[in-house]
């Protein structure tokens, strides 16, 4: 048998995913230790309450609630408390008496990467985040090692396996968004307390975040990610999505674009979008992730798998212990985060798509020419469209009971810049053949 040398491991938190990670580690300690070429010892675990019933069953003796004490002669620090502190306060201290650190933290690193990568880098350690975007899919380190050699032209991305269990739900069985969401909380996808997190968009910004800083080797702040939920969604939308051969999914978007003005840098946004329903992202169901990449050389690759779940996300996390274990064997300095393009980042009015316009309009003649020109005007052409007269009942209620008829149009649009998007609708708003702008949304992935 061999004798390695021994690595100290500091974990800190045992939730959802801490206890799975010490749980595997204390399991296949010796063959990982095989793969790594070093013994991984666990030596502690901080927790705020070292009474608490874990999913695992767990060593009574490695916990503590003295996490600063813990990470003091650690060589690796795995970090799985969430949240911004001590969070961010224990991973400097850590990296700063030279440990390397693993981390699952995408509020954390969107909200203070930056600094985090700097002090790693200051002492050559090295921050591992596998684990941060899309739970057990592989997906930092294909963008940072196996594509290093290519260049991202777009990421398509379903990070939120809340919001994709939802609108999957409303798609496939018609239930409200409400009562999706209902389960989605029950089965533990959902961010708790607070489920808006994932219901507004906020959990997918931040792996927006993280995703276009590695794939345009440019640091994206957090608050330069567009975002718009699901919130507002409905039934509707997600029926009338169906017919014409879409699914609505939310979507993380990192593009690298070039303005009106010549001017090349990257988009990062995040909102619902129509899909076509034979993209390969159209098949990602219930609570899985997918990212799709499109690269110049290597063309379309994708991605998929758990993008949540405690044994799930340990996957990543042993898989970055692993890595950082051998790199304590080989030595040397941890390579620092690549942000050498510096590209400018774009804001969501120097994006063009296209998109799907449903609006209520006056059944009368002329009222399709007035529309036409409305769009025309503005410099947004006409795709498809088509129209269907509403039924007395299900007409606004500013016209019900008027004999005036309504009916309802659906128009897609050629490629449009967001600018001339908005100034349409705003137009369509205000014209009096329009009863109401019923929804607008963008269509991705054709
Ligand atoms: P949990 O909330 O389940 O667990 C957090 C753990 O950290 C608990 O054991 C808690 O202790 C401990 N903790 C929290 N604050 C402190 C503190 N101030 N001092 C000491 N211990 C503390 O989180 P998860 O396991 O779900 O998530 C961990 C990280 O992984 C987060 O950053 C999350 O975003 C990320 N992640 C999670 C995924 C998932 O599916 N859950 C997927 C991908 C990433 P105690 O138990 O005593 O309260
Ligand atoms: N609430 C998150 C989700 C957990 O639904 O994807 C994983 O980050």
């Amino acid at each position: 048998m061999i004798e390695y040398r021994n690595l100290r491991v500091a974990l800190l938190g045992a939730g959802s995913v801490g206890a799975q990670v010490a749980s595997l580690l204390l399991e296949h300690g010796p063959e990982l230790a095989n793969r790594a070429g070093a013994g991984l010892e666990l030596v502690g675990i901080a927790v705020r309450d070292p009474e608490a019933q874990r999913t695992a069953e767990l060593p009574a003796e490695l916990f503590t609630t003295d996490a600063e004490s813990l990470i003091l002669g650690a060589d690796i620090v795995i970090e799985l408390m969430g949240g911004l502190e001590p969070a961010r306060t224990l991973i400097l201290q850590a990296l700063n008496s030279g440990a390397d650190v693993i981390t699952g933290n995408k509020a954390l690193l969107a909200t203070h990467g930056p600094e985090l990568f700097e002090a790693a880098e200051q002492v050559g350690a090295q921050l591992y985040y596998e684990a941060a975007v899309a739970g057990a899919i592989p997906i930092i380190r294909p963008l940072r090692d196996s594509l290093a050699g290519d260049r991202i032209k777009r990421i398509l991305g379903i990070v939120n396996g809340t919001t994709n269990f939802i609108l999957d739900r409303m798609d496939t069985v018609g239930e409200s968004l409400e009562a999706a969401l209902a389960t989605a909380t029950e089965l533990g996808y959902a961010e708790k307390p607070d489920p808006s997190a994932d219901t507004e968009g906020f959990d997918a910004a931040q792996k927006t975040a993280i995703l276009a800083s590695l794939a345009f080797h440019t640091t994206v702040p957090l608050d330069a990610v567009y975002r718009e939920g699901i919130t507002k969604v409905t039934l509707e939308e997600v029926e009338a999505a169906k017919k014409a051969g879409y699914v609505v999914k939310l979507l993380a978007i990192c593009e690298r674009l070039t303005d009106a003005d010549g001017v090349e840098g990257v988009s990062a946004r995040v909102y619902p979008a129509l899909v076509p329903r034979d993209h390969p992202l159209a098949a990602v169901h219930g609570a899985k992730n997918a990212v799709f990449i499109e690269a110049e050389a290597a063309g379309d690759l994708m991605f998929y798998g758990a993008g949540a779940g405690g044994i799930e996300t340990a996957s990543a996390v042993l898989g970055d212990l692993v890595s950082a274990a051998r790199r304590h064997v080989i030595g040397g300095p941890g390579v620092a985060e690549s942000t050498h393009a510096n590209l400018p980042i774009l804001p969501i009015t120097a994006v063009t798509t296209r998109y799907q316009i449903t609006l209520s309009v006056v059944d009368a003649p002329g009222v399709l020419a007035e529309i036409a020109t409305l769009f025309s005007e503005h410099g947004v052409s006409v795709e498809a469209l088509t129209q269907s007269v509403q039924p007395q009942s299900v007409q606004p209620h500013a016209i019900q009971n008027s004999t005036t008829p309504t009916a309802t149009l659906v128009i897609g649009t050629h490629e449009a810049s967001e600018a001339a998007l908005a100034a349409t609708v705003e137009a369509l708003e205000a014209s009096d053949v329009v009863s109401t702008v019923t929804s607008v949304l963008r269509v991705e992935g054709l």
